[in-house]
């Protein structure tokens, strides 16, 4: 049985501090076990030290509820976040906040209309077909690597229209370099003052020369021609507000970067980790498989068929309950406030760890198993709002969310199709949380022809 939401939270105190570093060693140390426990252990809202600082994690939906849309103005990005991706993202949408964000959302909302993005349908499809020309049966890949292939080769398509399916090429490896970097520092516990060159921040240096460079002559020639080519980025660069005005270059390119760095590597991970699951769970896949095989027989698939593969959907989202591609998100206050009957300090960080509240017994009992039938439409129906947010929530939600569900959909039923995959024996699957959450070790498969 599904719970219904309660109004009474439970605090407790939260976990013993550390005498260096209060709670952050912990968190650092192992993100998942430490929210998952904090949630088990301490209740709807659990306060936290990060040195001697007050932080909180919060668990319950209506909390979470409160923070991103009921009171979401008075709630700004975490300053973490903002802290490492500004460098290369500058003011985009993913860190602004408050107006500036605000104009930002409507004047980019425009390209992920749903008449917009479904031309981006075939693309999907295509470069999918690709990619599955090249494997061969009875051979061992990386499917997170290959997964982060195609996902490029459809961001670069659908945001640029510059085809980077070729063997090598500079942006797939300043986009690998800035989500490793990006990674890396999200683990750091310290941070050295910004004008100390360590070797990280010189990479970032290059990589974002590499970004403007390619970036840089696309936007021009295109304010030159003025030309509608399709993608994203013309959507970018037409796009006018109230007052007639557009983003300048500068922003453009910040917006640019953004969609390449926030819709690439979140749908690789979740169709990976899709992949994974389906190879633990073989009656599943098999499922899935039917499926597929009675809505395409045989054919290639298209966006009217996404409609028709409901199982498919459900193995997604699924998926991403187990495995959130993005497995915390934060906020801080903008003054003194008060949430769950707790006093929280003017720009507190505020956890909400999906990966706990979708690992919460009240809304999944046996949360660990792989169980699509849950997101049947009646059993979602019983959900409370907030349980299940692989894309965030409230007026902040993933900008990308459609976008991303029908890129996984279309790849994941093409997948599926024609190949069966299976873990490579004592391949070690160990999911590593940064600012998404990961294969550590990658995903080693091996591949057969169906
Ligand atoms: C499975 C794939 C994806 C997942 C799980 C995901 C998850 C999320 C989450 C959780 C947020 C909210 C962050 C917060 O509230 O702090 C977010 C925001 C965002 N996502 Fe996604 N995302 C995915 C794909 C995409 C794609 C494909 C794009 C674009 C091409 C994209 C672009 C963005 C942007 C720009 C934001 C910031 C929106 C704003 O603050 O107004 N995402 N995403």
């Amino acid at each position: 049985m599904v719970a219904t939401t309660t109004k009474s939270f439970n605090a407790a105190q939260g976990p013993a501090p550390d005498i260096i570093g209060g709670n952050l060693l912990s968190l650092r140390r192992d993100p998942l076990v430490f929210t998952l426990n904090n949630m088990l252990h301490y209740g709807d809202i659990v306060p936290l030290k990060f040195f001697k600082m007050d932080a909180y994690q919060i668990n319950h939906p209506d909390l979470i509820g409160e923070v991103l849309t009921k009171r979401y103005g008075e709630w700004h990005k975490s300053f973490v976040y903002k802290f490492i991706l500004a460098d290369y993202v500058g003011d985009g949408l993913i860190i602004s906040d408050g107006d500036f964000w605000r104009r930002q959302r409507k004047l980019i909302q425009p390209a992920f209309h749903t008449m917009r993005i479904q031309a981006y349908a075939d693309t999907m499809v295509d470069y999918t077909q690709q990619l599955l020309d090249e494997w061969q049966s009875g051979e061992t890949r990386d499917i997170s690597d290959e997964m982060m292939r195609l996902t490029l080769w459809i961001v670069g398509k659908t945001l640029f229209d510059a085809d980077l399916s070729g063997a090598s090429n500079q942006i797939y490896q300043a986009v690998t370099d800035m989500l490793h970097d990006v990674s890396s520092e999200s683990r750091a516990v310290i941070r050295l003052p910004q004008w100390i060159p360590t070797p990280l921040r010189m990479r970032k240096k290059r990589t974002n020369q590499i970004f403007n460079d390619i970036i840089v002559p696309i936007i021009e020639e295109r304010r030159k021609t003025g030309e509608d080519t399709g993608d994203l980025l013309s959507m970018l660069l037409l796009s006018k507000d109230e007052n007639g005005e557009g983003m300048d270059d500068k922003q453009v390119h910040d917006e640019a970067v953004t969609l390449v760095l926030a819709g690439h590597e979140t749908t690789s991970n979740a169709l990976t980790w899709a992949l994974y699951l389906l190879s633990q769970n073989p009656d599943i896949e098999q499922k899935l498989y039917e499926e597929v095989q009675s809505v395409l027989e045989g054919r290639t698939a298209t966006l009217e068929d996404i409609r028709k593969l409901p199982y498919t959907e459900m193995v997604l989202k699924e998926a991403m309950r187990v495995y959130p591609p993005v497995w915390n998100i934060g906020r801080m206050p903008l003054e003194d406030t008060e949430l769950g009957g707790m006093q929280i300090k003017q720009y507190a960080p505020v956890m909400i760890s999906i990966y706990a509240v979708h690992h919460d017994e009240r809304w999944y009992p046996d949360p660990e198993k792989f169980d699509p039938e849950r997101w049947t439409k009646e059993n979602e129906s019983k959900l409370p709002k907030y349980a299940y947010m692989p894309f965030g929530g409230g007026p902040r939600i993933c900008i990308g969310n459609a976008f991303a569900m029908m890129e996984a959909t279309l790849i994941l039923a093409s997948i599926v199709q024609k190949f069966t995959l299976s873990l490579v024996p004592n391949h070690p699957v160990v999911p590593e949380a940064t600012v998404t959450l990961r294969p550590k070790y990658g995903m080693k498969m091996t591949i057969t022809k169906r």
